[in-house]
């Protein structure tokens, strides 16, 4: 019932010497029948990048960014690569979470440990009802980066360069800020290994104990009227736990009971950067991109023959790819070849956002064509980035029944299909802001302004998360 994780993250400041020595090895290596390398990639259109003002500058912060030590090591790569093929076999559940965008300005402690608390009170539903692990993975510590529908953006009468992110510039409308600026790089670095090093205090010490998670979960039921209804699930928790007391178990003695395993993932846009922080594993002698654990490519850039797919069908990290309802199935599957030619489960994680009114058509073929092809994918659920709209006072926003409604069209495509419906990928904070509408709260577009703070896309808020997560526990258990 309760998982059994007992590591942790180890930061880049843990790096030993052999894996220092390791950055030097550059030499290529051959993944299929072709040759890769971490710059490989140079020679693909690459979409999406920034147009920096001076290569030079780009060029020297690149170099003393190959030369700074990993973010995340292989051991803990490859543990979630193991934790992931639980996963794509129907024996674990993935949880994908976090913000659409992180912010250089709102980087405190409390924040992440928010937003990690709303990660944990819905792992433990979703645990709870599934009767499996759910593998937990942050998207936090380099999400950095965000793909634009257009290069730029018009500002009053001038074309001003389109916010790309904080790792390239600031959202600011004057052409100083939206210059892009090579140093954000190495901004982005020294804030994803700070908050590397909290996600690893939190989720090892105390904060991460089942049983303070547990009651975080009773509060946000006793919190509201609306909230009974999700009374049942968190009762038989707490009967659970009272049962494994009641057996003489010393729950404070079981390590598991206090600490998770929790892991880090980006879009793995900007493609500097990512080559930077490409290491050699002198264990395994792969490549690995030691930016993050696990790392994505986005709807705008998964071309077959673009830059950011041959990166990252190089790198032995867990992949993810976003997969919207437009994709052919012949598409797909060469999309899954390139990326996964060895068919290792999970190691690639197929993350649908389709949208709520056409996931029950679009989703089931591609489900069929990917089992009949025989890829040991996860298949996971965005309900966010098809059901985005724009409320009249112009902000864009999402109905958290629409989340709820591509979700459920999810699971029951999979029922049809007879293929596990694997995971979730939700954008959220652990703030309370009003940036999506509905949920318990009720949430009306008249109150959006009231805290709408994101960046970029908006997200569910701590207590429209934990709901979802209820929601989501009842969908398991049907
Ligand atoms: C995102 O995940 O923030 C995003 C931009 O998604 P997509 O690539 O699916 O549009
Ligand atoms: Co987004």
């Amino acid at each position: 019932m309760v998982e059994q994780a007992t590591s942790r993250i180890v930061t880049g400041q843990a790096v030993s010497k052999k894996m220092a020595d390791g950055q030097a090895v550059s030499k290529e290596i051959t993944t299929g029948n072709r040759e890769w390398s971490p710059s490989s990639w140079k020679s693909y259109t690459a979409l999406q990048q920034p147009d920096w003002p001076s290569s030079d500058a780009l060029d020297s912060i690149t170099t003393k960014l190959a030369s700074m030590p990993a973010l995340v090591m292989p051991a803990d790569v490859h543990r979630l690569q193991d934790e992931l093929a639980r996963v794509a076999t129907g024996n674990a559940f993935l949880l994908q979470a976090g913000d659409c965008s992180e912010s250089f300005d709102e980087f405190s402690a409390r924040a992440i440990r928010d937003k990690l608390k709303v990660i944990l009170q819905m792992a433990v539903a979703l645990t709870y009802a599934s009767g499996l692990p759910v593998v937990k993975v942050g998207r936090i510590a380099g999400q950095f980066a965000k793909p634009r529908s257009s290069a730029t953006e018009r500002v009053g009468n001038t074309d001003l360069p389109a916010f790309r992110g904080h790792m390239v510039n600031c959202e600011l409308p004057d052409l100083l800020s939206r210059t892009p600026d090579p140093q954000r790089l190495i901004s982005a670095y020294n804030q994803s290994s700070a908050t590397l090093t909290l996600l690893n205090t939190f989720s090892s010490g105390g904060f991460a104990d089942l049983s303070h998670v547990h009651s975080w979960n009773l509060e946000f039921v006793a919190s509201s009227k609306q909230g009974k209804r999700y009374n049942k699930i968190a009762n038989e928790i707490d009967q659970a736990l009272r049962f494994i007391s009641a057996c003489g178990i010393d729950m404070d003695s079981v390590e598991s009971l206090h600490r998770v395993n929790f892991y880090t993932s980006h879009e793995a846009l900007i493609l500097r950067y990512e080559e930077s922080l490409t290491r050699n594993d002198p264990f395994s002698g792969s490549w690995y991109d030691s930016s993050a654990h696990m790392l994505w490519v986005g709807e705008r850039t998964r071309q077959l023959d673009g830059a950011h797919v041959e990166y990252l069908s190089g790198v032995s990290n867990p992949i993810g790819m976003k997969v919207s309802g437009s994709i052919t199935s012949d598409e797909l599957i060469a999309l899954c070849d390139k990326l996964d030619p060895d068919r290792t489960p999970g190691k690639l994680t197929l993350i649908t956002r389709i949208g709520h009114t056409k996931i029950e058509d679009l989703l089931p073929p591609l489900l069929e064509a990917v089992k009949q092809e025989g890829f040991p994918v996860i298949w996971a659920c965005d309900p966010m980035h098809a059901n985005t709209i724009t409320a009249e006072s112009g902000r864009k926003t999402r109905r958290f029944d629409d989340i709820l409604e591509e979700t459920k069209g999810f699971f029951n495509a999979h029922r049809e299909v007879g293929t596990w419906p694997g995971g979730i990928h939700i954008e959220l904070t652990g703030d309370n802001v009003t940036e999506c509408l509905g949920g318990l709260d009720n949430l009306a577009e008249d109150q959006l302004h009231l805290r709408y703070t994101t960046t970029c896309d908006p997200r569910l808020n701590a207590r429209q998360s934990i709901e979802l997560a209820f929601q989501v526990a009842e969908m398991l258990r049907a």
